[in-house]
């Protein structure tokens, strides 16, 4: 097993991977696993698994990041007496690990918890950085808390189940995360196409450690998201916008982040932020894994949307309670946040 380890403000994280489908053996303090129907089958074949354990199995989905959700979990935890010294273990995507690891906070005022991330976008953000939460009313991750796994558990493995729509919404936060972070993984992305779409375990091991690494050392320095952690919004504020106006579910999330990167940087070049030869190297990128790169995305039909876009950006932004600040690059591994001229916007989305 590879092992390696980041401090947050919180403490300390390590993240083991290994080729293994593994979870943590339960000591006499006892535990729960948290799974949902799609990666309930995957848990009970890792080493490790307890078949006593108690076990909550949710239906899979955003549907159900829900506070009903949450009280399963500790209703679970509370009738299996678990105190606070017992093991919260999510197993699944961000849905999972996101509810596993805000049930873990309250539980006893904090219990024990590790993660195991099964999709690519857990396995690279999700899981790793502290964010919990669920979702509430009509806003997304509207409440959790702050509370990191001491142990995340990665193995490529599972990504050999994942549906090809689910795999591509990760490499969309693996290419944000190469241009943030890591021109190494943007030439593994540009040059390894083919060995990176068939899921190459070892390449994939690189790949995820690569992002692991970068985003651990952003969210080291920047927990809660008060300065450079929002950076990882690239591509975001429009992907948001667009999932949110042609229908949540006619687009996949990691498609509409893609979109919204190239969206992003042609903003930064209209505003002569980015440089022109950047985005001539990146959006051919983004093409051959078969993103749009088009001001208008094809998901769009009925004339300009553009102001609609616009409208449900500012609108997701009053939710959160503050102006729409554009993440824009200079180039690979120069950003910045900015609010920008509703002009501006609209020009680089029809
Ligand atoms: N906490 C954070 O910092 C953070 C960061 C990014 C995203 N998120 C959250 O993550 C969530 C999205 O996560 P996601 O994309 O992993 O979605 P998800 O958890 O809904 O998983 C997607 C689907 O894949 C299934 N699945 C999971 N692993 C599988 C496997 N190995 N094989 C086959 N099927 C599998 C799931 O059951 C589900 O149906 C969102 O709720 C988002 O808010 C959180």
């Amino acid at each position: 097993m590879d092992l390696f380890t980041f401090t947050l403000q919180t403490g300390e994280v390590s993240v083991a991977f290994s080729p293994e489908p593994s979870v943590t053996a339960f000591g006499p303090e006892g535990g729960i696993y948290v799974v949902d129907k799609h990666t309930e089958p995957l848990l009970r074949r890792c080493a490790g698994f307890d078949p006593k354990a108690p076990l909550v199995s949710l239906e899979p989905g955003e549907d159900h990041k829900s506070l009903d959700s949450i009280q399963k979990i500790l209703t679970a935890a509370l009738d299996a007496s678990l105190g606070r010294d017992s093991l919260f273990i999510g197993f699944g995507g961000g849905v999972i690990t996101d509810m596993a690891a805000f049930a873990a906070s309250l539980y006893m005022r904090g219990a024990r918890l590790e993660l195991v991330p099964t999709t690519l976008l857990s396995m690279v953000d999700a899981a790793i950085g502290g964010k919990t939460g669920i979702d509430f009313g009509n806003a997304k991750n509207c409440v959790g808390t702050f509370y990191p796994a001491s142990l995340i558990r990665v193995s490529v493995s599972y990504l050999a189940s994942l549906s090809e729509a689910e795999f591509r919404s990760g490499l969309a936060e693996v290419m944000k995360t190469a241009l943030l972070y890591a021109p190494k993984l943007f030439q593994i992305m540009q040059e390894r196409r083919e060995h990176i779409l068939s899921r190459d375990p070892d390449l994939m091991l690189e790949v995820v450690k690569r992002c692991v690494q970068a985003k651990a050392r952003v969210v080291e320095r920047d927990l809660k998201e008060s300065g450079e952690r929002m950076y990882l919004n690239l591509g975001h504020t429009f992907g948001h916008a667009l999932e949110s106006v042609a229908g949540f579910g006619r687009v996949s999330h990691g498609d509409a982040v893609a979109w919204g990167i190239g969206r992003a940087l042609n903003l930064g070049l209209r505003l002569g932020i980015t440089d022109p030869e950047y985005l001539t190297d990146v959006l051919p990128v983004l093409e051959s894994y078969g993103w749009c790169t088009a001001p208008v995305h094809p998901a769009l039909s009925g004339g300009d949307r553009s102001r609609e876009l616009l409208a449900a950006m500012k609108n997701d932004k009053k939710k959160k309670g503050g102006a729409v600040r554009f993440i824009l690059q200079r180039e690979m591994n120069s950003t910045l946040a900015q609010t920008v001229s509703d002009e501006d916007v609209l020009a680089v989305l029809s």
